[in-house]
């Protein structure tokens, strides 16, 4: 019987912990996919005292007897991809068997990152707060039927392509003011790096993963970015360039609609933000302060301090519906256990209306949270072992989510250690 790929997404704007769950899940698996987003992604894994930050490798890679696949739908800048492969090769991870790399994902080219520089540069004030990794230009590119791919290193007339793609880039970055770029630096690594992947598991992805899935193999799907930051759907244009949302899980790994199991929706237990663009339920106050100081919300790909606020369940709600949310899980929820009151929006006051609706921009639509108080819990929650165990008030919490959203908590994570997670139900696709 032909098995189904769960999926695991960020229903927020990204860094909700994704990393740590596929992480943790792994072992279940047989294949862990990537299926979207490139090198703007950082999950962060944490596990034997070690700590892990993975940009284009699957969260997966730390398990032995799986496979990891950068799908189709991401975009590969060589560059970084060879960093953390040397990372990975100090801290001794085999990944040259456990890594496949789709023929037909896009490649980053050091004039991707140039023009993303420029263009960020020359909107001033009005910037997304890009990572500046590339990735807008790479996905322009692809839909603009100018991009290279994996498969095209193979071929004999590479490295024309590569200097045409690059001399249109060089061409449409006068539109911008000049910034300081070391492009034959660049190009240089960039091409040391192309032998690397040259010489990795290069497989047809769609047939790899369907393939996989008739003898019956357990897939997961790992997201990147969230949903707020979805091409489509997102706060746009303070979005990605992707399709975060689980639609992007067909796109980007080539599976039909109907091979989708569970939709594991992955929300921390209050909100950030990094870079610019709207955000509700943000905290311009020591309240907010306080978020980014105890969830050390800090950005994992960046450096960059997180915009941090309550929870926002129009938000949530939104985003549970665009995705088809099976399960949620909730993170990072030991991060308010000193704060004696807690907040979460249910409603948007727009224009003097009450509602449960994402309006049609976010970016020109005056909003106002309509908040829902919650006392603290006040406590530690490392003796938390069960969902049972969790004090009175936290579960009064977690239950009011569970009600908003509609879909059952199956996992409560207390901490950044791969084992600080609490489970309450099977999570694999039955
Ligand atoms: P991702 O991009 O969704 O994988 O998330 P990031 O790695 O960018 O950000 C999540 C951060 O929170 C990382 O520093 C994690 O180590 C940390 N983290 C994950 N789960 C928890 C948790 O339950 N509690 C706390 N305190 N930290 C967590
Ligand atoms: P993970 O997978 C949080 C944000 C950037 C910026 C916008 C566009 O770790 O959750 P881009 O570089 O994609 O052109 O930036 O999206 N962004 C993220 N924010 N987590 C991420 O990934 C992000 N990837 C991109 O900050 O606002
Ligand atoms: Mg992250």
């Amino acid at each position: 019987m032909k098995t189904r790929v769960d999926v695991i997404l960020g229903l927020q704007w990204g860094d909700e912990g994704k990393g740590k769950i596929v992480d943790y899940l792994a072992p279940r698996y047989d294949i862990v996919a990537r299926f979207q987003g490139g090198p703007n992604a950082g999950h962060t894994l944490k596990f034997e005292g070690k700590k892990f930050v993975l940009h284009t490798v699957p969260s997966g890679i730390f398990r032995p007897g799986l496979h990891n696949l950068i799908g189709n739908g991401v975009v590969i800048d060589p560059i970084t991809l060879v960093r953390e492969l040397e990372g990975l090769d100090e801290a001794g991870v085999r990944w040259q068997e456990r890594l496949l790399v789709a023929r037909k994902a896009h490649l980053i080219l050091p004039t991707h990152r140039y023009l993303d520089a420029a263009s960020e540069a020359a909107k001033g004030k009005e910037k997304i707060g890009s990572t500046l990794r590339g990735i807008g230009p790479t996905y322009m590119d692809k839909t603009g039927r100018n991009g290279l791919r994996v498969g095209d290193l193979l071929s004999p007339n590479f490295r024309d392509r590569y200097a045409q793609l690059r001399e249109k880039h060089l061409q449409l970055s006068k539109i911008y003011p000049p910034i300081e770029f070391d492009l034959e630096g660049e190009e240089r690594k960039w091409f040391e790096s192309l032998e690397v992947l040259r010489n990795m598991q290069l497989v047809d992805g769609a047939w790899f993963v369907n393939e996989a899935l008739s003898r019956g193999q357990r897939i997961l799907a790992e997201g990147a970015q969230g949903s707020m930051l979805d091409i489509d759907f997102g706060t746009y244009p303070f979005v990605t360039s992707s399709n975060t949302i689980t639609a992007g899980v067909c796109t980007g790994l080539g599976v039909a609609p109907h091979c989708i199991g569970e939709v594991i929706g992955i929300a921390k237990a209050y909100a950030t933000r990094v870079g610019g663009g709207p955000f509700p339920t943000e905290l311009h106050d020591a309240a907010g302060e306080r978020l980014r100081r105890e969830g050390g919300e800090f950005g994992a790909t960046t450096g960059r301090p997180r915009r941090c606020g309550w929870l926002d369940l129009v938000q949530l709600r939104y985003t549970t519906m665009l995705n088809g949310v099976t399960q949620l899980v909730v993170t990072k929820i030991d991060v308010l256990n000193t704060f004696a009151h807690i907040r979460a929006a249910t409603h948007y006051h727009i224009e003097g209306q009450r509602t449960q609706k994402m309006p049609f921009d976010l970016c020109q639509t005056a909003v106002e949270p309509v908040w829902t108080d919650f006392a603290g819990w006040q406590q530690s929650l490392e003796q938390v072992t069960q969902y049972e165990d969790f004090p009175a008030e936290a579960r009064a919490y977690l239950a009011a989510i569970e009600q908003e959203l509609g879909v059952p908590i199956t996992m409560v994570s207390t901490g950044p250690e791969r084992h600080r997670l609490v489970l309450r139900e099977a999570v694999v696709s039955r």
